[in-house]
């Protein structure tokens, strides 16, 4: 215990950076940061395939002699010459101090210099770094005491939009147990829900309407998202688990949105936003929908604000907000959404992260952390929600060890708290939603 009153044991001796390959073969930064006390913090950071316009730069090499140009030897280069020389000997335990000194290296609002998969890399390692030193859970040390709820993930099962081989032009049909008297049982559900939906598409389309897509939901034939509905549905009931879900809707609109008409492509056909809004009215009237993410482009706020007054249900920015203070205050001011998904790498780095939740807290906005959906490396994002007292999660499909690991880090941290789950109301307007809370027995 000694070693913890000496402050040079927190302090960085050393910053290793590393190309290494993600889990779909494409390479990706990994850092240690090692404190002269011989701790080790490793982190990475992942990148999104449907990347909004607004996230920061993921820094390539753009050099097609190696990795056809997707190397990562810059960012490499950039944490090992730019980086280390301003880090070594701070402690681990500032982390902001530690953010900001790289913010301010980079100097750009999208971190385009050093890149936002390298500085994120090295705020991750830090922050493991501190919680190793300090033997601590990284969300007991980002959360402290008051960290005790459990996050309700929204379970990705269908898959749709352009990197999907279905004509469904939304990005994920998802689920969300609506009760359940403890975390590993809202899991549970979940998987048995998705294990039939299996068995359901390869009843009403055949076996390749059940295999999983890039994002590990299925991708059967279909285009309408309410046949991806129904099907959903019938999965519940054929589980056992009728009336025990509600469903949540990433319509990603921003690929299906052509500019130049201003009108979205939906369907075969080109609609107008309108159109759309309608349509997501109807969703509510006939489906127990709960939330919608990215209902419309990431340029429209006054569309989202005007779901947002009109519909009951939780309207959630990604791509809208990019995970970024200033674009966070101005949907705030315009009443845009009352939701945002946190992904920590369209940032840059963690205190900045943190700094967006605590602003949509304060504001009633629902924070739901998440990964990116062909998650290929594993981020501290389970410990990060259960740091912020988040009340739902995005952690993708219950497919490859990436995706699962949030769900199992969840089952061990509800193990250590001894958390039960009191009760889930059913949605009603989002501020009167009694939020899935889990709490101290
Ligand atoms: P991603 O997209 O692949 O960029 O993470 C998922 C999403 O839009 O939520
Ligand atoms: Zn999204």
């Amino acid at each position: 215990m000694s070693l913890l009153r000496d402050e040079e044991y927190f302090k960085i001796a050393e910053v290793k950076a590393r190309e290494i390959l993600d889990s779909k073969g494409i390479p990706m930064v990994e850092v240690d940061v090692v404190t002269n006390g011989g701790v080790l913090g490793r982190a990475g950071a992942p990148c999104g395939i449907s990347a909004g316009k607004y996230e920061a730069v993921t820094l390539r090499d753009n050099d097609s002699s190696r990795y056809l140009g997707l190397g990562v030897l810059k960012a490499i280069t950039n944490i090992q010459n730019v980086i280390a020389p301003k880090i070594i000997g701070k402690d681990v335990r500032m982390q902001r101090q530690i953010d900001k000194i790289m913010i301010h290296l980079d100097g750009t609002e999208r971190k385009a210099n050093l890149g936002g998969n390298t500085t994120l890399s090295v705020s991750y390692a830090v922050a493991e770094a501190a919680a190793n030193a300090l033997r601590l859970p990284l969300y007991r040390y980002i959360g402290g005491v008051n960290a005790h709820i459990l996050p309700l993930p929204m379970f990705n099962i269908i898959n749709g939009g352009p990197y999907s081989v279905t004509d469904l032009d939304f990005q994920e049909f998802m689920i969300m147990p609506k009760s359940a008297k403890s975390f590993s049982e809202v899991l549970r559900i979940s998987v048995e829900v998705y294990h039939e939906l299996k068995k359901v598409l390869k009843k009403h389309y055949g076996k390749k309407g059940s295999t999983p897509g890039h994002a590990g939901g299925y991708s059967p034939p279909i285009s309408d998202p309410m046949e991806a509905f129904d099907r959903i549905l019938e999965a519940v009931d054929e589980a056992g688990h009728t009336g025990k879900i509600v469903l949540c809707l990433d319509c990603a609109a921003s690929h299906i949105y052509d500019k130049k008409e201003g009108k979205y492509v939906f369907m075969g056909k080109k609609v107008t936003r309108e159109f759309l809004m309608d349509f997501y009215e109807d969703l509510t009237k006939t489906y127990p929908l709960f939330l919608l993410e990215d209902p419309l482009h990431e340029d429209d706020f006054e569309g989202h604000a005007e779901l947002t007054r009109d519909l009951t249900i939780l309207i959630v920015g990604d791509d809208l907000f990019a995970t970024n203070l200033k674009r966070l205050e101005k949907g705030v001011k315009m009443g845009a959404a009352n939701g945002i998904i946190l992904k920590p790498n369209q940032i840059g780095t963690l205190s900045e992260a943190i700094d967006v939740a605590q602003f949509a807290m304060e504001n009633k906005y629902a924070v739901i952390p998440s990964i990116r959906s062909c998650s290929r490396y594993i981020e501290p994002l389970a410990d990060i929600s259960v740091a912020l007292n988040c009340k739902y999660c995005k952690f993708g499909a219950p497919t490859t060890g990436e995706r699962t690991y949030h769900y199992n880090r969840l089952l061990q941290i509800e193990e250590e708290l001894g958390l039960s789950l009191i009760h889930i109301s059913e949605p009603t307007r989002p501020l009167y939603i009694s939020y899935a809370v889990f709490c101290l027995k």
